[in-house]
């Protein structure tokens, strides 16, 4: 069995970062989201990998190059990687079409590069070779289902779905990970652009559903999160960090304080601070006098001084110093700079990028 990871995208609801990165490699704890799914292809036995990235153009930037960086070839993971060439985001269904030379007529996984599921997917990969649908999907319960694409079940069998419906008949999402058989690209071939001008794969589907092909339901136990936006990007970073593995390869002086489930990587170094887990503190980071509390992330060369910071992730080689009130509920890129000067007269003073948002709470 082969896996096809979807990897390009336009990212808009992680503007601004997604300017200048694909949203597949923001990281979780630490991590980008992409390697989990190679990660999860890769324990469940796939080794012929395909990732779907989007050629550069001047509105959406250069993704390709960045994902060709950081994967490589696949053999850090023990996997071979292709890399297959989509012109624009024209779909999920569309970037199945143009894999299908890859494909090469087996079954194969459909992993969404920016979903992250906390259980393997072994035994529902192993319940498809079993039964052998035309295609089995996963679905989970969501409290918005008009954000997914969801499902009508009758009797545990499929019997309709629809993309981002209006009036969700049911609040079953389709989880970004599928399997398919052969049968799938008949069907991509037979439907029409959604209303956002994409060939969705939900309606791929529900073609097999119309033509009487199976269509098998699986119900994710556990939890999964589509990256997309900024409050699943902290969630999902909040429940991975709950389960890393406390490590302090770091220095951390007498000064300070770690408290709880805390990664401090090789050349980090914590100097008068207080780091209250879980929180990752990545290679040749400084923390000083400073506080470092529940669910942060912060990337390798980042610096933090006298500053307080919370439920955050920050990107590599960002500067943090002297802000009195605690910064939460954030997301920061690389090489951003967050400073006080002494200078009169006081006042905000911001270098902002499109879609920048800053939040100020009183
Ligand atoms: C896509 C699919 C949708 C699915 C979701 C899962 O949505 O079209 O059916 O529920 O992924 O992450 P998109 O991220 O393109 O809005």
């Amino acid at each position: 069995m082969k896996g096809l990871i979807l990897s390009g995208g336009k990212g808009t609801r992680l503007r601004p970062l997604t300017y200048t990165s694909a949203k597949q490699l923001v990281p979780v704890a630490n991590k980008p989201v992409l390697f989990y799914g190679i990660e999860a292809l890769a324990g469940a036995g796939i080794r012929d990998i395909g990732i779907v990235v989007q050629q550069p153009t001047i509105e959406l930037g250069d993704t390709r190059s960045e994902i060709v960086a950081a994967v490589g070839d696949g053999s850090k993971w023990g996997v071979r990687v292709e890399y297959i060439d989509q012109d624009a985001p024209r779909g999920i269904a569309h970037a199945v079409q143009i894999s299908e030379p890859f494909i090469d007529g087996g079954p194969f996984v459909v992993y969404l590069g920016d979903n992250l599921l906390t259980k393997s997917i072994v035994p529902f990969v192993a319940e498809f070779e079993r039964l052998r649908p035309a295609a089995q999907i996963l679905l989970a319960r969501v409290p918005d289902p008009q954000r997914f694409g969801v499902a009508e079940l009758q009797d545990g069998r499929v019997v309709r779905l629809e993309e981002k419906p209006r009036e969700p008949k049911s609040d079953l999402a389709l989880v970004g990970v599928y399997l398919f058989g052969p049968e799938i690209f008949e069907s991509v071939k037979r439907i029409k652009p959604s209303r956002r001008d994409e060939l969705e794969i939900t309606d791929a589907i529900q073609d097999l559903i119309d033509r009487g092909l199976p269509v098998r339901p699986h119900i994710v136990e556990g939890w999964w999160k589509d990256t997309g936006k900024l409050e699943d990007m902290l969630e999902a970073n909040r429940i991975v960090l709950e389960t890393i593995q406390p490590r302090i390869d770091g220095d951390v002086d007498d000064a300070s304080r770690v408290e709880g489930r805390v990664v401090i990587e090789a050349g980090a170094r914590v100097e008068r601070s207080v780091v209250r887990g879980p929180v990752i503190i990545g290679a040749r980071a400084r923390i000083v006098r400073s506080y470092i509390g529940p669910f942060t992330s912060i990337m390798n060369d980042v610096e933090i001084r006298e500053s307080e910071l919370e439920h955050s992730i920050v990107l590599e080689g960002s500067v943090i110093t002297d802000i009195a009130t605690r910064i939460e509920d954030s997301l920061i890129g690389k090489h951003v700079r967050i400073y006080r000067e002494p200078v009169k007269p006081s006042a905000y003073r911001f270098v902002l990028g499109d879609k920048s948002e800053v939040g100020i709470r009183w």
